[in-house]
C-alpha cells in the first residue's frame, strides 16, 4: 500500500504533468501560428511525452492500491512575444518540475515508501534530459535570435525529432518509454 503522503504528493504531480502536456502543447500552437513547424512538432513530441509521465504516477497509485483524484488544471499562457520566449519558460519549467520530483523522493523516504524509489529514480534521471534538452535550444536560439535565417534552420533541424511511443492510455503502450 502506498503511503498517504507519497500518494497526495503523487496526485498533485499528475496534475504538474498535465499541466506540463498544456503547457507544451499550447507552445506548439503559438509555434505553427508562427510557421515554426519544426518547433511546433518537438512541443507536440514533449507534450505527449508529458501525457505519459502523468499515466505513469496515475498507474502507480493505482498499483499500490491508492485512490487517483485527478486535480483541476490551471490556465496556462497561449501567447509569447518572441520564439525564445517559450524555449525559456519551458527550460524554467523543467527545473520547477525537478524540484517536485525531488520533494515526492523526500516525502517517500520520509514514509519509508522504497516501492517508490524506482519510479522516483526515472524521473529524476528524465528531468536531467528534460532540463538540457530545453537549455540547448534555448541557448542555440539566443545565439542567433537575430537572424530570421537562425530561427528557420533551428526549425528545420528540431523536426527531426522522433517519438514512437504510443498512447499512453492504450494498454499495451504503458511502459513503452522506460
Ligand atoms: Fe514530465
Ligand atoms: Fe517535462
Amino acid at each position: 500500500m502506498i503511503g498517504e503522503k507519497t500518494r497526495n504528493a503523487m496526485n498533485e504531480q499528475i496534475k504538474h504533468e498535465m499541466e506540463s502536456f498544456y503547457i507544451y502543447l499550447s507552445m506548439a500552437a503559438y509555434f505553427h501560428a508562427q510557421n515554426l513547424d519544426g518547433m511546433a512538432h518537438w512541443m507536440r513530441c514533449q507534450a505527449h511525452e508529458e501525457m505519459i509521465h502523468a499515466v505513469k504516477f496515475y498507474d502507480h497509485i493505482l498499483d499500490r492500491g491508492g485512490v487517483v483524484t485527478l486535480l483541476d488544471l490551471k490556465q496556462i499562457k497561449t501567447s509569447w512575444k518572441k520564439p525564445l520566449e517559450p524555449w525559456l519558460e519551458a527550460y524554467e519549467h523543467e527545473k520547477f518540475i525537478t524540484g517536485k520530483i525531488k520533494d515526492i523522493t523526500k516525502i517517500s523516504r520520509e514514509e519509508n515508501d522504497y516501492s517508490s524509489e524506482p519510479l522516483l529514480s526515472w524521473f529524476l534521471k528524465e528531468q536531467i534530459e528534460e532540463e538540457k534538452n530545453t537549455e540547448k535550444v534555448s541557448r542555440e536560439l539566443a545565439m542567433v535570435e537575430n537572424s530570421k535565417e537562425g530561427i528557420l534552420m533551428l526549425d528545420r533541424e528540431l523536426v527531426a525529432r522522433v517519438f514512437t511511443a504510443g498512447s499512453p492510455l492504450d494498454p499495451t503502450a504503458y511502459n513503452v518509454v522506460a
